[in-house]
C-alpha cells in the first residue's frame, strides 16, 4: 500500500482537480466519501487528509460532515474552503452564515509563511468561491494569511499539522496554488514523491484485471486520443479478452481506416473488428441538410451498427470507454451524498444500459494532458497521442448541406493536403485544430485555357486552450499560399480556397 493522501469529497466540482494537483506533485492520493470512518483511513495508510470544498453551509441540515475522529488520527489535515469551515465547526471555532457568496479574484497577504507558504511571495492573487466564513479561530490555531474579506483567509495549528485556507489553491486562477499544495504534502505530511505515470498504469492494469476477471470487454475505437489510450491500457491489462470495434461510417478522413488497422491490428496485435457501414450511413444521410438532423442520424446509426456488430462478435460483459474526467458531469445533489449524482457522457448512447453491459472506464479520473502522458508511456506514437480533436460526426458536419460520396471525396483530398502541409511545417502540433470544410458553392475559375465552375474549400485553423473559445490561427502567408495552390492544383472539383478568419464566439470551431 503506497503512502496515501486522502481527499475527502464534500461535493465540490473541484475535488478531482485537487487530486490532479496532488498527482502533479508525484504523490499518491485517493478520493474518499466524506463520511469515511477514520479507522478505514488509518488502515489505508493515510499520511495526510485534504477536506475538499463543497456547495453547502456547515449549518445546513443536510450538510455533509466527516467522521470527527479524523481529527484524532494524528495525521495533518488541510481544509479548503468548505473544508476550513468544517475545521472551524468541529474544532471549536465559529463560522458565520452568510447569504452572499464571495466569488472571484481576491488578494491574499501572507502574515506568516510557516510550512504552508514556504518560499512564496507575501502577496498573491487567489480565487474565492464561498458563502460562509470563519469568524472565530478554533483553539490552537493562528491566522497566517488575510484577505480583503477575511482575517482568517489562512490558518494553522502547527502542533497538530492542521491548516485551513478559505480560497481554492487547486485552481489555475490562484497564483502558486500548486506550490501551497506541494508544501502541505511534502513539508507538512512528509509524503513520498513516488507516484508516476508508470505507477498509474500499473495500478490501473491491476484494477482492470480485478474488475473484469475472465470476462470479455468491448471497446468502440474511434482512433482519437481517448479511445486509443483506453484501448492500449485495456489491452495491456487483459490482452485477448479485449475486442475493439471500429466503425467506418464513410465520414472518415483520408487513410483513417487503414491507419487504425495498421496501428492496432498489426502493431499492437489487438483484436480489432472493422465494420464497414459507409453505404448505410450515406443512404440514411441522403438529402439531409439540417446540421442537428445530420448529427442525430449519424449518432443513431452508429449505435445501431455497433449493436448489430456485437451480435456477430459474441457475448461480452463489459463495455470499455475512454471517458475522461471532464466528460463526467458532476451534478451535486443536495442530499447526504454529494457525489451520488454523477452522470457520464456515453459515446455510444444508451447502449450499455440496453445491452446490460457494465462499464470499464480506466481514464475516468484523468485530464487530457495526463491521458496523453499515459498514451506516450504505453508506446502509442506521437501522431496518436498529440492528435487534434475530430468530431464524432466526422466529415458529416464538414460537408455543408447534403452529403454525397463525390463531395466527401473532394473534402477528403483537400483535407489531406492541408494535414500534409501542417505536418511538414510543424504547425499541426502548434494549433488546436486544422481542417478543411466543403462549401457547396460553385464559383468561376480558369484552369489552363478553360473556364471552370467548381466548388470552394474553406480552411479552418484555430488556436484554443479548451475549445470553449478559439481564435483563428495567424499562419505564415507562404504556408497558406502553398496549401491553397496545392489544393487547387491537386484536388479536382475545387477552384477556390478561402480562409475562415472568425473567432469563437461568435462562430463555433466546426461549421455545422
Ligand atoms: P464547436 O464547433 O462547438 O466545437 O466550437 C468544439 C470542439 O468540439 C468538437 N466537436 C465535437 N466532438 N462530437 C464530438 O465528439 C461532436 O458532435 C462534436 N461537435 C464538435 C470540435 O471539433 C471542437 O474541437
Amino acid at each position: 500500500m503506497p503512502q496515501t493522501i486522502a481527499v475527502l469529497d464534500f461535493g465540490s466540482q473541484l475535488t478531482q482537480v485537487i487530486a490532479r494537483r496532488i498527482r502533479e506533485c508525484q504523490v499518491y492520493s485517493k478520493i474518499y466519501h466524506f463520511a469515511t470512518p477514520a479507522a478505514k483511513l488509518r488502515a489505508d495508510g493515510v499520511v495526510g487528509i485534504i477536506l475538499s470544498g463543497g456547495p453547502q453551509s456547515v449549518y445546513a441540515k443536510t450538510a455533509p460532515h466527516p467522521d470527527p475522529a479524523i481529527f484524532e488520527l494524528g495525521v495533518p489535515v488541510l481544509g479548503i474552503c468548505y473544508g476550513v469551515q468544517l475545521m472551524g465547526h468541529f474544532l471549536g471555532g465559529h463560522v458565520a452564515h452568510s447569504k452572499a457568496r464571495e466569488y472571484g479574484h481576491g488578494h491574499l497577504t501572507i502574515r506568516k509563511p510557516g510550512k504552508l507558504f514556504a518560499k512564496l511571495p507575501r502577496k498573491l492573487r487567489v480565487w474565492n468561491s464561498h458563502g460562509d466564513k470563519l469568524t472565530k479561530l478554533p483553539p490552537g490555531f493562528a491566522a497566517i494569511g488575510t484577505s480583503e474579506n477575511s482575517l482568517f483567509a489562512a490558518i494553522e495549528d502547527t502542533k497538530r499539522g492542521f491548516y485551513g485556507i478559505q480560497f481554492h489553491p487547486e485552481v489555475f486562477h490562484t497564483e502558486r496554488g500548486v506550490d501551497m499544495i506541494r508544501n502541505f504534502l511534502l513539508g507538512v505530511c512528509r509524503a513520498k514523491q513516488d507516484w508516476t505515470t508508470r505507477d498509474f498504469i500499473a495500478q490501473t492494469v491491476a484494477d482492470i484485471r480485478a474488475k473484469v476477471g475472465k470476462s470479455r470487454v468491448l471497446l468502440g475505437l474511434s482512433g482519437g486520443v481517448d479511445s486509443s489510450v483506453a484501448a492500449a491500457l485495456l489491452h495491456k491489462a487483459i490482452g485477448k479478452q479485449l475486442t475493439c470495434v471500429f466503425v467506418d461510417n464513410g465520414l472518415l478522413r483520408k487513410g483513417e481506416r487503414a491507419y487504425v488497422e495498421s496501428l492496432y491490428k498489426r502493431n499492437f496485435k489487438i483484436d480489432l473488428r472493422v465494420v464497414d457501414a459507409s453505404a448505410l450511413f450515406l443512404r440514411r444521410l441522403k438529402g439531409v441538410t439540417e446540421p442537428e438532423k445530420k448529427r442525430k442520424i449519424i449518432g443513431r446509426t452508429f449505435v445501431a451498427v455497433f449493436e448489430k456488430s456485437l451480435k456477430s462478435i459474441g457475448h461480452a460483459d463489459f463495455l470499455g470507454q475512454g471517458t475522461l474526467y471532464p466528460d463526467v458531469i458532476e451534478s451535486v445533489s443536495i442530499g447526504n451524498n454529494p457525489a451520488s449524482l454523477i452522470k457520464t457522457h456515453h459515446n455510444v448512447g444508451g447502449l450499455p444500459a440496453r445491452m446490460k453491459l457494465k462499464l470499464v472506464e480506466p481514464l475516468r479520473e484523468l485530464f487530457k494532458d495526463e491521458v496523453r502522458a499515459v498514451g506516450a508511456a504505453l508506446g502509442l506514437p506521437k501522431e496518436v497521442v498529440w492528435r487534434q480533436p475530430f468530431p464524432g460526426p466526422g466529415l458529416g458536419v464538414r460537408v455543408m448541406g447534403d452529403i454525397t460520396a463525390e463531395k466527401l471525396e473532394i473534402l477528403r483530398n483537400a483535407d489531406a493536403v492541408l494535414q500534409d502541409e501542417m505536418m511538414a511545417s510543424g504547425y499541426y502540433y502548434k494549433v488546436w485544430q486544422s481542417f478543411a470544410v466543403f462549401l457547396p458553392v460553385r464559383t468561376v475559375g480558369v484552369f489552363g485555357d478553360e473556364r471552370t465552375y467548381d466548388f470552394v474549400i474553406a480552411l479552418r485553423i484555430v488556436e484554443s486552450i479548451d475549445a470553449m473559445t478559439a481564435d483563428w490561427a495567424k499562419l505564415p502567408h507562404d504556408l497558406l499560399q502553398k496549401i491553397s495552390s496545392r489544393i487547387t492544383n491537386e484536388v479536382r472539383g475545387v477552384s477556390r480556397v478561402v480562409l475562415d478568419i472568425s473567432s469563437k464566439p461568435p462562430a463555433t470551431i466546426e461549421w455545422e
